[in-house]
């Protein structure tokens, strides 16, 4: 953390204290100690907050973290994999609590876990809520990950603005909450195993933006001219937008691309040499980013000839280590998943879905493969032990891929139009299949297209 941020938040409302060097916050218990020291009561509804925050309230509702418990996806996976695999094995038994702490934060704290169905409607349900996030008041140590926020329920709200009044709660600006590091309490995720599962702010931090002074809520929570409660003052407000990988607009262009061959006219015994170029000018960590255990973002490439006849490109491999993770073949992956299910013979389901009409073998895929304690692929970012090849596209970074084509003796003379999809998929789609997760979990979403021609000539 910045000496910035000592200087002008914490004093107001905190004690801070420096030992050896590191901060400690007294502020009570964090991360996995924090759990069963609150109860619910501690925390308001959002309900409560709706009557006079109405706008950011309806915002928030739209967004995945007011369903960070309840959406089919997450109950799956908690419910069906992860508290099974939690009991049958003490290296990960603490994620049976631990899940809450970012996806229930007000559930863990109440000790209220493993907490009930959604469809209980308990109040899990509020998931990353209002009165959770505006009563974090700062992190202990160093880095911001596992929900080691510290938190201070009660009638002050933290908020990004000084001075302003409420008839319902006092208010005390807290800097913290313009910051990456709040949303890193969430965003970096660490396994049993002490590997970075998820890892949004590091990415962040390292990259661009945060070296030019560009946090997440200036692309996550834009300021628009408006007012933050109906009897408020007009202002710049922060937008409760938080859109991610389920927003399609926010998906869109995510990456741009475009493309070129090496020569426009090719002799029809020769190879044609394509090359693709995909900038990461939109996204300020990598894409994918987060659960990147379950994204696959592929790059499709097609030609078609002057007759009509169309052909899949597979792309020339680079020759780095692990690459095979990131070329579309027909593998079996998740093995793990057989823990929780009892059985331990599972022999996986396709790793990348080949066979969908948008992939094919050969296509490069950007993923970073995550490996359980036996070696083998997972999509279980708590049994993860081993992190595989980091072939996803970074901020403002730009990677090539080339195309080398022979031509086949049948291709018509004339003109060639070469054309490339880069696809994205936000939970691959045989475990998608495989667990019964809504189809729109595993729909493919075009990021960008690009075409391009060459003449064949005999
Ligand atoms: C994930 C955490 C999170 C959740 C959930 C959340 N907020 Fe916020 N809120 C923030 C952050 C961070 C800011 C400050 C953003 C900035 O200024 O860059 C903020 C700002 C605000 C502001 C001041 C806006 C302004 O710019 O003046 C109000 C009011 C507010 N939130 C109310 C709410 C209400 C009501 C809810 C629930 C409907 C809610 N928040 C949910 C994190 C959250
Ligand atoms: C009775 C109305 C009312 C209710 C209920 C209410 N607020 Fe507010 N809140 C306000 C008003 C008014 C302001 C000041 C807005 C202004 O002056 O622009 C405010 C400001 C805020 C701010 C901004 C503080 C800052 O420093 O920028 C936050 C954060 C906030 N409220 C959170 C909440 C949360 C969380 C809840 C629910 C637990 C809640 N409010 C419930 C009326 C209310
Ligand atoms: C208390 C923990 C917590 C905090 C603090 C938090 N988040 Fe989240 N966030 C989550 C969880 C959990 C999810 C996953 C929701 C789900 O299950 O799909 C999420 C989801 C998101 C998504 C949606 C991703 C998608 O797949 O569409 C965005 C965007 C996001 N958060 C941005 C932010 C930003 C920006 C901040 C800081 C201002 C922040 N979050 C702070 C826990 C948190
Ligand atoms: C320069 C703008 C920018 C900044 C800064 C930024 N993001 Fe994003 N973020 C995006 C865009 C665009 C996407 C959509 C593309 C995608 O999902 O990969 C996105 C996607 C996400 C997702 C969904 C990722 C996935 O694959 O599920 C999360 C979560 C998220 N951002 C959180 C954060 C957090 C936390 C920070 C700060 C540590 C942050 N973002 C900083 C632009 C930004
Ligand atoms: C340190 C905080 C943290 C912990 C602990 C955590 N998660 Fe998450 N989880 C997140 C965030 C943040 C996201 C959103 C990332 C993104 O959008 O890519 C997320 C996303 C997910 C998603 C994907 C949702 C989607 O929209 O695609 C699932 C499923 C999930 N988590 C389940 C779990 C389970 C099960 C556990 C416990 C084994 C767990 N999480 C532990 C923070 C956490």
């Amino acid at each position: 953390m910045s000496a910035r941020c000592l200087d002008s938040v914490w004093p107001l409302v905190l004690l801070v204290m420096m030992v050896g060097g590191q901060e400690v916050i007294a502020g009570g218990p964090t991360g996995d100690a924090a759990h069963g020291t609150r109860s619910y009561d501690d925390y308001e509804r959002p309900q409560v907050c709706r009557s006079c925050h109405d706008d950011l309230f309806q915002q928030w509702s739209q967004s995945m973290m007011s369903q960070a418990f309840t959406h089919d996806w997450d109950e799956i996976e908690y419910f069906q994999l992860a508290v099974p695999h939690a009991e049958k094995d003490e290296v990960v038994a603490g994620v049976k609590h631990g899940c809450n702490g970012c996806h229930a934060p007000t559930a863990f704290l109440a000790g209220d876990t493993p907490p009930q169905r959604p469809d209980k409607n308990t109040r899990a349900n509020e998931s990353v809520h209002c009165d959770h996030c505006h009563t974090i008041t700062g992190f202990e140590g160093d880095v911001p990950y596992n929900f080691n926020w510290v938190t201070k329920p009660g009638r002050v709200k933290q908020g990004p603005k000084p001075g302003l009044v409420s008839p319902h709660h006092d208010t005390v600006e807290n800097e913290f909450l313009r910051t990456g590091d709040f949303c890193g309490t969430c965003h970096n995720e660490m396994s049993p195993y002490g590997v970075w599962v998820k890892s949004t702010h590091l990415e962040w931090k390292e990259g661009p933006y945060f070296a030019q002074g560009v946090q997440c809520q200036d692309c996550h929570m834009p300021k628009a001219p408006g007012r933050s409660a109906k009897m408020g003052e007009e202002g710049m407000i922060a937008q409760h937008l938080f859109h991610g990988a389920h927003d399609p607009g926010k998906l869109n262009g995510a990456i741009e691309m475009r493309m070129n061959p090496l020569e426009r006219e090719i002799p029809y015994d020769a190879a044609a040499v394509i090359k693709v170029q995909l900038f990461n000018g939109k996204c300020g960590h990598k894409v994918p980013s987060g659960s990147v255990e379950d994204r696959i973002m592929w790059l499709h490439v097609t030609a078609t000839d002057s007759q009509g006849k169309t052909w899949h490109l597979r792309v020339d491999p680079k020759g780095f280590e692990g690459e095979k993770y990131t070329i579309a073949a027909d593998a079996l992956a998740y093995q793990d998943m057989g823990i929780a299910r009892d059985d331990p013979d599972f022999e996986g389901v396709q790793r990348d879905g080949v066979g969908m009409e948008e992939m094919d073998i050969g296509d490069r895929i950007f993923r970073m493969p995550y490996f359980d304690p036996q070696g083998r692929m997972t999509i279980q970012q708590w049994n993860t032990k081993s992190l595989g090849v980091d072939y996803r596209i970074g901020p403002r970074e730009t990677k090539v891929e080339t195309f080398t084509w022979e031509l086949p003796d049948e291709i018509a003379e004339g003109r060639v139009t070469v054309q490339a999809a880069l696809n994205y998929q936000r939970l691959v789609k045989p475990v998608a299949d495989f667990l019964d997760v809504p189809e729109e979990e595993s729909r493919i979403q075009v990021i960008n297209t690009a075409t391009t021609w060459f003449e064949v000539y005999e």
